[in-house]
């Protein structure tokens, strides 16, 4: 039986329950997008608990399954996933690139594209290898698989253009003169205003919402925040490039339930299913009146993580 939501809005509800035990009780082909961030296979584990890299796909591969089946034909599954270091060695461990090539061997999602996450306001870590020893630098980038039912998913890069940069303002001021560039790419006299830039697949975020109203709240209220949430940067694009108003949005590791603000904002319907009761009843605070507008963005600056290495996920080596 599906169990009430602890809260719902205009566009959305939010579950109390473990994803595993909820999933089974929606219906198959009603999501057009999943959107999350699961924990990651880290040594050094998350006060939210995270599985070791040896267990992960099998683990991961359980809620994949249902993924696969609720979504629509033309639906997206989106993965932000951190790398993790090997215990005990400066070598990287391969989970993540393992588990991408099980959910499109196994489960049996396509590839649409990968993203990267660059973050500059990362600290440098594992330190033993990064500042003491000196001998790696700082993992700075997680991947972001955008993943897909059918090899034909919905997606419109014409809602997600970035405003573009002052050289092309001036060029399309100027005008261009067609010409083969040295890369071989032929830019023709159709060379015009399109309204604004195709974005890359590569987000740059800084760290501008350690104040935003959930950090407030917060912090007004004595509750730890969410201690790994994503910039709503990286949702906003995927939600308004992959879906239209109206459609559902389900995020199963839904955490300070950044998603969910997301999708209100932009009038998608949304389930967020988080298995915290303190994190969740906090992510409320995300959907008061007096909450301001989150600004959206593509390929981006500014982010959310208040404090450095908030999901400090590669460390291997205790910080010397
Ligand atoms: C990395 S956090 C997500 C943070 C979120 N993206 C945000 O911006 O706040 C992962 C969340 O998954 C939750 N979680 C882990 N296993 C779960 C499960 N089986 N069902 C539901 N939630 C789960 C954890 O409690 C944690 O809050």
């Amino acid at each position: 039986m599906k169990p009430l939501p602890l809260y719902t809005t205009e566009h959305g509800k939010a579950y109390l329950a473990d994803a595993l035990d909820f999933m089974p009780t929606m219906p198959d082909s009603s999501v057009s997008l999943i959107f999350t961030s699961p924990p990651y296979a880290l040594h050094f584990k998350k006060e939210y608990g995270n599985v070791n890299q040896g267990d992960y796909i099998a683990w991961f591969l359980k809620f994949a399954r249902h993924y696969h089946r609720l979504l629509r034909d033309d639906g997206s599954f989106v993965l932000d996933i951190g790398g993790a270091w090997k215990p005990g060695q400066p070598t990287r461990s391969l989970y993540h690139f393992e588990l991408l090539i099980a959910l499109c061997r196994e489960v049996g999602f396509h590839l649409a594209q990968e993203f990267f996450w660059y973050n500059p306001g990362k600290l440098p870590s594992p330190a033993e290898w990064v500042t003491v020893r000196k001998i790696r630098v700082k993992d700075a980038v997680e991947c972001v698989w955008w993943l897909s039912k059918t090899p034909w998913p919905k997606a419109n890069n014409q809602q997600v253009l970035n405003e573009y940069s002052p050289d092309m303002k001036r060029l399309l001021e100027k005008g261009y003169r067609a010409k083969v560039r040295p890369s071989g790419h032929i830019i023709t006299k159709k060379f015009k205003d399109r309204g604004g830039s195709i974005p890359s697949n590569i987000f740059i975020c800084g760290n501008n919402d350690a104040n935003g109203h959930y950090m407030e709240r917060c912090n007004a209220e004595g509750i730890k925040p969410h201690p790994a949430r994503f910039p709503h940067q990286l949702p906003s694009f995927f939600v308004r490039f992959l879906t239209d108003p109206g459609d559902l949005v389900l995020d199963p590791f839904a955490g300070s339930n950044t998603t969910g603000q997301v999708c209100e904002q932009e009038s998608r319907k949304w389930i967020a299913i988080e298995r915290d009761e303190g994190y969740l009843k906090a992510s409320q605070f995300r959907f008061e009146p007096d909450a301001p507008a989150m600004v959206a963005g593509g390929p981006i600056e500014g982010h959310e993580r208040e404090e450095g290495p908030i999901r400090e996920e590669g460390g291997s080596t205790p910080v010397v």
